[in-house]
């Protein structure tokens, strides 16, 4: 069975307590049960990991590209958080490892903030998915699933 790898970044363990009005009610655990299940629909196994740390998200990037090579992984499914407004070092880790990545994001970014416009993320990924709550998490998976077969 194929695998997908779902990488959550900074302040998403929040997930549940932080700005519910923004983020919704949903933990980060209730998340990773429905990428699992979503996986689980669709015949691939879906691994969860979060991190507060711009080069723990970067290892398991590069990570997930060896995996891809070896035909074990389909893809990755990132919410980099804050990190996509700033980071072009996921930006490099992205492209160098040539990973199949959707970037997605809980909330709607360009209704918010300008500084949450501009994401370095966007030109390295393979599709994006913005503002649709959690449950962006599950069509991301699916997403991966179809462009990549
Ligand atoms: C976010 C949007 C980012 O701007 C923010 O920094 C986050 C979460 C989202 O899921 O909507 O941490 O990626």
């Amino acid at each position: 069975m194929k695998k997908i790898l779902v990488l959550n970044g900074p302040n998403l363990n929040l997930l549940g307590t932080r700005e519910p009005a923004t983020y919704g009610h949903e933990t980060l655990a209730d998340v990773e049960q429905l990428c699992k299940d979503t996986g689980k629909s669709l015949g691939v196994e879906v691994d969860c990991r979060q991190s507060n740390h711009e080069g723990q998200l970067i290892d398991w990037i590069h990570e997930a590209g060896r995996e891809i090579a070896a035909g074990r992984m389909i893809g990755v499914v990132m919410n980099p958080g804050a990190y996509t407004h700033t980071s072009i070092a996921l930006h490099d880790a992205i492209k160098g490892a040539s990973v199949p990545l959707i970037e997605l994001h809980i909330s709607n970014v360009h209704a918010r903030e300008e500084f949450r416009h501009h994401s370095y993320i966007s030109p390295a990924a393979r599709g994006i998915i913005v503002g649709l709550g959690v449950k962006g998490y599950a069509l991301a998976i699916e997403a991966l699933v179809r462009v990549s077969s």
